[in-house]
Formats: structure tokens, C-alpha cells, sequence
């Protein structure tokens, strides 16, 4: 299918930002694999060794104890989606969570310094709740199949064509998006943003399956758009009975972004912390996230008594954010989000009736 163009944002660029030119860049640190860095990652090591071999570690290590080192000489704070590898997960992460969370942490965090490691939509996201602070993201190409279908052109259509039907957006949308909606939404809150619009029909865009999942939970009728995840519209329903017939006892669960006959075989379906706290409170003795990969092997370093089968798909923008690149981030200030003040100031209106929204 043809994605329409991302919406035009004036977000970061690889030249000097603002940020650099105001904070200084910082000299290269070592990145040896001495002793002293082994033992102070060893604790690391220790939470992540089912999933990191022995091998990898000499790699990671030195990033790690050079960005937990430089983060604390910005008085930055590092927010990791839970779809985050897991030597930035468990390494150098200071919050983590889902998207809701991380636009939460965002707003309250102390720092003025945030780097954001997940996709464009989660850094935008928080540079619209705290535009007095600098957001990075290290690599700001980490799109989202989502956030690419849908632009504010397309949003003022809809509603030109519906009048009066309140329209939610998805937090995996661009700020420009955002702008146009009344409200957001995240996947472990789209049924309560639904139904405290207090109408009979609601948009829930851009992603179809979500929206489609949703209407199942709700009196409202839940009209949507024709965009989707290109990592979760790949698992099928015919794919999960085949798993359940090879291995009966295994639980499966599933993130809503899934086809409905996808989350219709699963034994849970919930957002990314939905599923974690799942697995945490239920201990299933084998489970399979229906879901990006690296939230398994995340999960798998906390509850080492689950076992877990990972017939996951990857997501290749959530990839793009390594080691490295934090360390270049923390180094050279870049990449810094903006966004123009007016979308934003719009924006931020709809993200907060979405965090003031009583639970
Ligand atoms: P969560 O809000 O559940 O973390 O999902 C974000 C996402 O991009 C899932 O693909
Ligand atoms: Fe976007 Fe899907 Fe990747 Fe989540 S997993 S960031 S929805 S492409």
C-alpha cells in the first residue's frame, strides 16, 4: 500500500544544534574493555546474561559505564521504550516503560536534559509536554509505519467529511497530527479516551487493527483509518493455532496493534506494560509475546522462572537507537527535536486530556 508522506515537522538535523552550541560538546571517552569496567557493569551483566552472550559483553560494557558516566555531566535522564534491546534497557536506561509512561515520566522529570530512546513520535511527544527542554532522540530516522500513514492534511479531511465526530488520535502519530485531533490515546487507554468523548461514534486513528480491537470493548462506535504496524499486522491467527497445537501449554499474549482474529487467539491482549505486568503477576511456566522482540528478552532478564518463546517480529525503526548513537547524542547534543511552537501548543492540548483523564 502507498503511505502517504510523513508530515513535515521541523525536527532534528545532523548539524551543530542549538543544544551543542549552548552545552559544548564533550571529548571522546575511552571505550577499553579494562577491568574497572568490568566490574562496575558486572551487576549489569548479571540481570542480562540469559539474553547478552558472554561474548558481546567486552562491546557493550564500555558504552554503557561512558554513558551512565556522561548522562550524570549533562544531568540527563535516558526514557527507553519497552521495545528497547536490552543493554540499553537494563544498561542505561533511567525510565522505562510504554508509551504512555514515557510521556508521563517526560512531563515530570526534573531534568532538562532528555534522551529519548525509541521512535520519532515518543521524542516529539515529550519535546510537546516539556518544550522548555531539550529533547535528543539519537537518531532521529527511527520512524513508525503508523505515525508515516496519516498526515494533519488527511485529519482535516475527516473531519470536513464527519462533522461533530470527536476524533482520537494514537500517540504513534506526528505532532502535526496531533494539532488536528481532540485527544490521544495510547494502547492501555483507548477504551476509556472512547468512551469519555460521551458520543454515540468516535474516530480512533490512524491504526485500523487498534481501532478495530477497541470497538469490540465499547457501545461506542469506534470509525477508523487505514493505517497500521508494520511489525504487528504480520502475525496471523493461523500462525498462533499452530503454536498452541505444538505446545499446548504455552499462554500467549498480544498487543492490540494485532489484526482482531490475531488477538482473538490469545489468552491476553494488552499495551506493552500491560503484557509485562501480565507475565509478572500471572508467571505463566511458558509464555509467547505476540509483539516486537526485545520486549521479550527484556522481561525474560526479570523473571528468569518464565520461559519464553519468542516467535517475535522486529521492529526496524525501534533498532535504529544503539549504544553508540546514545553515547554521540550525549557527546554532541544531537539529535534535538523541535517543534513549532503553534502545533505544539495545539498538540499538547490533546496529549493532556489524555494524562488528565481520571483512572
Ligand atoms: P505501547 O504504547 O503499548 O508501548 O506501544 C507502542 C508501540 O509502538 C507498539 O508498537
Ligand atoms: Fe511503530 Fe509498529 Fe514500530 Fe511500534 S512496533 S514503533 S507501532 S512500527
Amino acid at each position: 500500500m502507498m503511505m502517504p508522506a510523513q508530515a513535515v515537522t521541523d525536527f532534528a538535523t545532523r548539524e551543530p544544534s542549538k543544544a551543542a552550541l549552548d552545552r559544548g560538546i564533550l571529548p571522546m571517552p575511552s571505550l577499553e574493555y579494562t577491568d574497572e569496567v568490568a566490574a562496575e557493569t558486572a551487576p549489569i551483566y548479571e540481570m542480562v546474561k540469559n539474553v547478552i552472550p558472554p561474548i558481546e559483553w567486552p562491546f557493550h560494557a564500555p558504552y554503557i559505564s561512558a554513558i551512565n558516566r556522561l548522562k550524570k555531566e549533562r544531568g540527563a535522564v535516558i526514557l527507553a521504550h519497552n521495545y528497547q534491546t536490552p543493554e540499553i534497557f537494563h544498561g542505561v536506561a533511567d525510565f522505562k516503560g510504554d508509551s504512555l509512561q514515557l510521556a508521563i515520566e517526560a512531563a515530570q522529570s526534573e531534568s532538562n536534559l532528555i534522551i529519548q530512546c525509541g521512535v520519532h513520535f515518543m521524542a516529539e511527544t515529550s519535546k510537546i509536554l516539556c518544550p522548555e527542554k531539550t529533547v535528543l532522540i539519537p537518531d532521529s530516522t527511527a520512524g513508525c509505519s503508523l505515525a508515516s500513514s496519516i498526515t494533519a492534511a488527511d485529519v482535516r479531511a475527516l473531519r470536513e467529511k464527519n462533522p461533530g465526530v470527536p476524533i482520537i488520535t494514537y500517540v504513534n502519530t506526528s505532532a502535526d497530527v496531533k494539532a488536528e485531533c481532540d485527544i490521544c490515546c495510547t494502547s492501555s487507554n483507548a477504551v476509556q479516551v472512547v468512551e469519555s468523548m460521551g458520543t454515540d461514534r468516535v474516530f480512533l486513528i490512524p491504526d485500523q487493527y487498534l481501532a478495530k480491537n477497541v470497538n469490540r470493548q465499547t457501545d461506542v462506535e469506534v470509525l477508523t483509518y487505514a493505517g497500521a504496524c508494520e511489525v504487528h499486522e504480520r502475525f496471523t491467527a493461523e500462525e498462533l493455532r499452530g503454536y498452541r497445537r505444538s505446545m499446548p501449554d504455552v499462554q500467549i499474549i498480544a498487543h492490540p496493534e494485532c489484526p482482531p482474529e490475531v488477538v482473538d487467539e490469545a489468552d491476553f491482549s494488552g499495551s506493552t506494560k500491560g503484557m509485562i505486568d501480565w507475565v509478572k503477576t500471572n508467571r505463566p511456566e511458558k509464555v509467547m509475546m505476540i509483539t516486537e522482540c526485545s520486549m521479550a528478552d527484556n522481561v525474560a532478564s526479570e523473571t528468569p522462572d518464565v520461559s519464553f518463546v519468542r516467535p517475535c517480529n522486529l521492529c526496524p525503526h525501534m533498532k535504529k537507537i544503539t549504544l553508540p548513537k546514545i553515547l554521540d547524542s550525549l557527546l554532541y547534543m544531537q539529535e534535538e527535536v523541535t517543534v513549532d511552537p503553534m502545533v505544539a501548543d495545539k498538540a499538547r492540548q490533546a496529549v493532556e486530556r489524555m494524562i488528565n483523564l481520571k483512572s
